[in-house]
Parts: C-alpha cells; sequence; structure tokens
C-alpha cells in the first residue's frame, strides 16, 4: 500500500445526523489511526449503523466533517469512497441473489476492470477459495445460507482490497463454524494493515478481535477504552440496562 499522510486514517469531527426530531448521531468525534481494529458497541437505536453510513457516503452528515486520509470525504458517494478504500458490509446483507456467486464478486463498481476479465475471475476465485465458498462459486446466490451470503460481502470486500473497512453485525445467526471463519479472515484483514470498524452485539467476539472498543448510546460517544474497561464503564452499564441519566428505566 502507498504511504500515508500524516495523521490519523480517519477523523470524524462532530458528527451529526438527523431524521427529523430523531438525533440519531449527536456531535459524534471519533479518530481511528492507520491498522487498528475498532469495535463499536451500543443498545438498538444507539446510531451505531447510522455512523457506518456516514463513513461510507449512504448519509450526508447534517453537520461535523469526515476525513480519510486526511481530505475530507462528507457528502461523497458511496462508489467514489469504495474507489477511495471504504469498503462495508450490511446489518441486513445485500447480496444480487439471482446472479451466482462468482458474478456477485464481478459486478461492475466492485471491481476494477482495469485488471482484465480473465485477472478479475482469477483474483474472485481465490477469494472464494480464501472463504471456503468455492465449490458454490457457479450456484446463483440465492441458495446460500445466510452466513454464506454474508461471506460473499466479505469476498466483495475483498476485491475492493480497501484501506478501511467497516462491518455492521457480521455475525448474526451465522453457524459457529462460519463465524469463526468471519474471525480469521478478519484477523487476516487486520494483519494485512487493513483498518477496521466492527459493529457487534457479540461481546464474544469483540473481545476476541478488538483492543479497542467505542460505546455509543443515544447518538453519542459515551466510552472509548479497552475492551475490558468499556465493558465496566458505569454509562455503558447504564445505557445496556435502559436506565437514564436520572436514574429512571426508560
Ligand atoms: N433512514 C432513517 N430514517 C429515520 N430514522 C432512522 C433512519 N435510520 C436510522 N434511524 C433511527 O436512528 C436511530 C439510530 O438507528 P441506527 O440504525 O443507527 O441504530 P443501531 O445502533 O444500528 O441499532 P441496532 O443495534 O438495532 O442495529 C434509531 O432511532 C433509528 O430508528
Ligand atoms: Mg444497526
Amino acid at each position: 500500500m502507498t504511504l500515508l499522510p500524516q495523521g490519523p486514517l480517519l477523523e470524524a469531527e462532530s458528527v451529526s445526523k438527523r431524521f427529523g426530531g430523531l438525533r440519531a448521531l449527536d456531535a459524534v468525534s471519533f479518530t481511528l489511526e492507520a491498522g487498528e481494529l475498532v469495535g463499536l458497541i451500543g443498545p438498538n437505536g444507539s446510531g451505531k449503523t447510522t455512523f457506518l453510513n456516514v463513513l461510507s457516503g449512504f448519509y450526508t452528515p447534517d453537520t461535523g466533517c469526515i476525513r480519510f486520509m486526511g481530505r475530507r470525504i462528507d457528502g461523497q458517494e458511496p462508489a467514489t469512497l469504495a474507489a477511495r478504500g471504504i469498503a462495508r458490509t450490511f446489518q441486513i446483507t445485500k447480496i444480487f441473489r439471482r446472479i451466482t456467486v462468482l458474478e456477485n464478486l464481478l459486478v461492475p463498481g466492485l471491481t476494477d476492470w482495469t485488471i482484465g476479465r480473465q485477472a478479475a475471475g482469477e483474483k474472485a476465485r481465490a477469494i472464494l477459495a480464501r472463504l471456503d465458498l468455492e465449490r458454490l462459486m457457479d450456484a446463483p446466490a440465492s441458495s446460500l445460507s445466510g452466513g454464506q451470503a454474508k461471506l460473499v460481502e466479505f469476498g466483495r470486500v475483498m476485491m475492493l482490497e480497501p484501506r478501511l473497512i467497516l462491518l455492521d453485525e457480521p455475525f448474526g445467526g451465522v453457524h459457529p463454524t462460519l463465524k469463526r471463519l468471519m474471525h480469521d479472515t478478519i484477523r487476516d484483514w487486520n494483519a494485512e494493515g487493513r483498518s477496521i470498524i466492527l459493529i457487534s452485539h457479540d461481546m464474544g467476539s469483540i473481545f476476541d478481535l478488538c483492543a479497542r472498543v467505542v460505546a455509543l448510546h443515544a447518538g453519542r460517544v459515551i466510552a472509548d477504552g479497552t475492551p475490558e474497561a468499556v465493558r465496566n464503564d458505569e454509562a455503558v452499564i447504564r445505557a445496556y440496562l435502559g436506565v437514564d441519566d436520572t436514574g429512571a428505566a426508560s
């Protein structure tokens, strides 16, 4: 990979996003250094997916700014950001069910066709082998299990060779064998120098994979530190118990 400019890989500065009267993100500031693998946790509706959506260009923040490799990226299109090195998976898996597994990795826009059709095909096959999906490459994507479909999303991420990978709840409802494969893949990506933000309600996975955890609640960052420190943080415990700051259950 090319040399990075000085400074963090990703910087979100006081990012806010409203939906009507609801503050889904309320002045979120967050910095990610190159090579970090950060867990993003928080109760349902705390703004985790919304944060990934603004980082990946699916939403434009109302206020605040986002810098990636030193340049402003807020408001840019998802495809532009994918080309610049930000790839993601979705909480609700988004694959093309009517085409084959292999074709899902060769969708224009995800694939760098300048390398040529044959090279792209070879790259896709190698990725599918790594994800243990090679024998299913010519099967329609509709025939896959939920976990396998999620792995196809992982495969699409790998086609992009991104610098930053955003994973939204990859382990939900996934068979333990596939979950282990996902863990290994995430570790491999990180060992290759890719930075990762991992949203998960699965604290076991977060503890296994992440040295740093950020907790959101009601659109605000309420804790940022080691998994141990964040798990024992009082504000985090209150947020998960559904108790507001006055001590009353919400
Ligand atoms: N497109 C949208 N339009 C209106 N409200 C939205 C939209 N997207 C998210 N919200 C609201 O913003 C808040 C944050 O949602 P978000 O999906 O970011 O939460 P989350 O932390 O990912 O939750 P979960 O753990 O359930 O996935 C919620 O109250 C949600 O209903
Ligand atoms: Mg979500």
